[in-house]
């Protein structure tokens, strides 16, 4: 891609790269005037289908990028990955069966499961060992990258010196350190107070309609 733009405006692929940077940077420092919450949206969001009080609509969504790492390569030659199901099953990455069918199958995932429990529980030390990664990070998004690669660091020196676990500073559920899954559920569960709220609109407004 660099070097075709480049061709085209008659720079070198490093020059590209530079300007590249450079511009996209200085047009996404202008996110402030841009992107924002308008909040006098109400009535077009309302034209649409009559649903009242509506700020905005959110979601989330992948952008690819190029693969960062080697193992498509092969750069680690003949060996796997183990990953959950969320992850896609390649000849480098292993995820479990989804519904196992026989007993090799079950075994297959029997074995994937414990051996892949070991990130998990690494997940849980390095959390109970730095809360500041597992309670709401209070920072500015600018620096939670810094602050999380700095504990996954600190928390590899520990490793590396043998040192022993301490106790947390902070008081966590150890349910929610180690098992993210329970982490959401958790969380989902919170929400069900919220319920009210679209039981009062759905019984007192749409049921108007
Ligand atoms: C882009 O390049 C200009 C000119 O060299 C420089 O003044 C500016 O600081 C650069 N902007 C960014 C965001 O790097
Ligand atoms: C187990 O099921 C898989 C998928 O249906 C099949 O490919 C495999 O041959 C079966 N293995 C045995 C031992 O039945």
């Amino acid at each position: 891609m660099l070097i075709a733009v480049g061709d085209f405006v008659g720079v070198s692929k490093s020059t590209a790269c530079r300007i590249v940077q450079n511009i996209s940077k200085s047009i996404a420092k202008l996110y402030n005037k841009y992107i924002y919450m308008h909040q006098n949206s109400v009535n077009k969001f309302y034209q649409i289908a009559h649903f009242p009080r509506v700020l905005g609509a959110i979601d989330g969504t992948h952008i690819r990028i190029q693969s960062p790492t080697q193992c498509d390569i092969g750069t680690f030659g003949n060996r796997w990955l183990l990953g959950d199901s969320a992850y896609p099953n390649r000849a480098y990455l292993l995820t479990p069966v989804l519904n196992p069918s026989n007993s090799s199958e079950q075994k297959y995932n029997d074995a994937h499961i414990a051996t892949r429990n070991l990130i998990e529980r690494t997940f849980g030390v390095w959390k109970r060992r730095f809360p500041v990664i597992f309670l709401p990070l209070r920072l500015s998004l600018a620096n939670v990258q810094a602050v999380i690669i700095a504990t996954a660091v600190l928390h590899n020196i520990c490793r590396k010196y043998n040192m022993q676990e301490m106790p947390s500073e902070v008081e966590l559920p150890a349910s929610l350190v180690t098992d993210p899954s329970v982490a959401d559920t958790q969380s989902q569960a919170l929400g069900l107070q919220d319920i009210v709220e679209r039981n009062e609109l759905i019984n007192g407004y749409f049921s108007t309609l």
